[in-house]
C-alpha cells in the first residue's frame, strides 16, 4: 500500500474512533450462526481490525477469552475503557506483519476490515492469518462486496480491478465470489454467502464467510 493510503487510512480510523460509550456500541446477529463453534473455542479468540469493538462486545457477553487489535490508537483505547474484560487490547497496522507466534489461535474474527488492500496487501495479509490460525482452526469475516454502490463500490478511481480510491485517498476493495475463492483459496470454506448487513444507516451488501485452515 502507498505511504498516502497508510496515512489517510490511519487518520480517518483514528477520527471515526475518537469516542463513544459501550452502551452505544450496537453489534448485529451476524456471528450467531457460528455460536457453537465460539462456545467450544478454548483458546481466546482474536477481534481483528476491532473499531469500537462490536465484536468485542457480542463475544464478552458470551464469556469468552478476547483479544482485540486494530491500527488506531484511538480504537485501543477506547476498548480498555469500554470493556476491561477483554484479556488484551492491542495497537498494530496488519500491513507490518500481525504479531502473534504460529498457530495461536482457534477461532480469529475479521469483520470489515480485510477489504482496505491492494492485491500484494491483502494476500500478505491473509496468509499471516494463516500462520496465526491452528490447523483446523476458523477464520470468520465480513468483507464489502462489489454491490454495495452506496458505500464506493464502483465509484472514484479503479487503482486496482475492483479496489476504488475514496475521497481522503485510502483505497476500499470490493469482493465478488470469485475475489473471496481466490484470495483465501488456501482454506476450506465451510460458510460463504452474499448477505445484506442493515447495521449502517444504508442497507450493505457483502460476503459472509466461516473459513477452515486446512
Ligand atoms: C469498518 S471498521 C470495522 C470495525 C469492526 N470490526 C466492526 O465490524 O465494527 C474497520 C476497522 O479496520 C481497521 N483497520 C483498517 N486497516 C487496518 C490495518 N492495516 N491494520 C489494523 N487495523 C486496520 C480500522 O482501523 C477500523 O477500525
Amino acid at each position: 500500500m502507498s505511504k498516502i493510503s497508510r496515512e489517510s487510512s490511519l487518520r480517518y480510523w483514528d477520527n471515526a474512533h475518537r469516542e463513544y460509550k459501550r452502551e452505544n456500541i450496537m453489534y448485529d446477529d451476524w456471528l450467531e450462526s457460528f455460536d457453537e463453534m465460539i462456545m467450544n473455542c478454548k483458546k481466546p479468540i482474536l477481534d481483528l481490525g476491532c473499531g469500537s469493538g462490536n465484536d468485542t462486545k457480542y463475544l464478552i457477553e458470551k464469556g469468552k477469552e478476547v483479544i482485540s487489535c486494530d491500527q488506531s490508537q484511538n480504537a485501543i483505547n477506547n476498548i480498555k475503557k469500554n470493556f476491561p474484560e477483554v484479556k488484551d487490547a492491542i495497537c498494530f497496522n496488519m500491513l507490518d506483519g500481525i504479531p502473534f507466534e504460529d498457530a495461536s489461535f482457534e477461532v480469529i474474527i475479521a469483520d470489515l476490515c480485510l477489504h482496505y488492500f491492494d492485491e500484494e496487501d491483502t494476500k500478505a495479509i491473509v496468509s499471516e492469518i494463516r500462520r496465526i490460525l491452528m490447523p483446523g482452526g476458523h477464520l470468520i469475516f465480513r468483507v464489502n462486496s462489489v454491490k454495495d454502490v452506496a458505500h464506493g463500490a464502483g465509484q472514484g478511481p479503479e487503482v486496482e480491478r475492483h479496489v476504488f480510491e475514496m475521497e481522503g485517498k485510502e483505497i476500499k476493495r470490493f469482493f465478488d465470489e470469485d475475489d473471496v475463492r481466490r484470495f483465501f483459496g488456501d482454506f476450506e470454506f465451510e460458510y460463504l454467502n452474499e448477505e445484506i448487513m442493515t447495521r449502517y444507516q444504508k442497507s450493505k451488501p457483502l460476503f459472509k464467510v466461516c473459513a477452515r485452515k486446512i
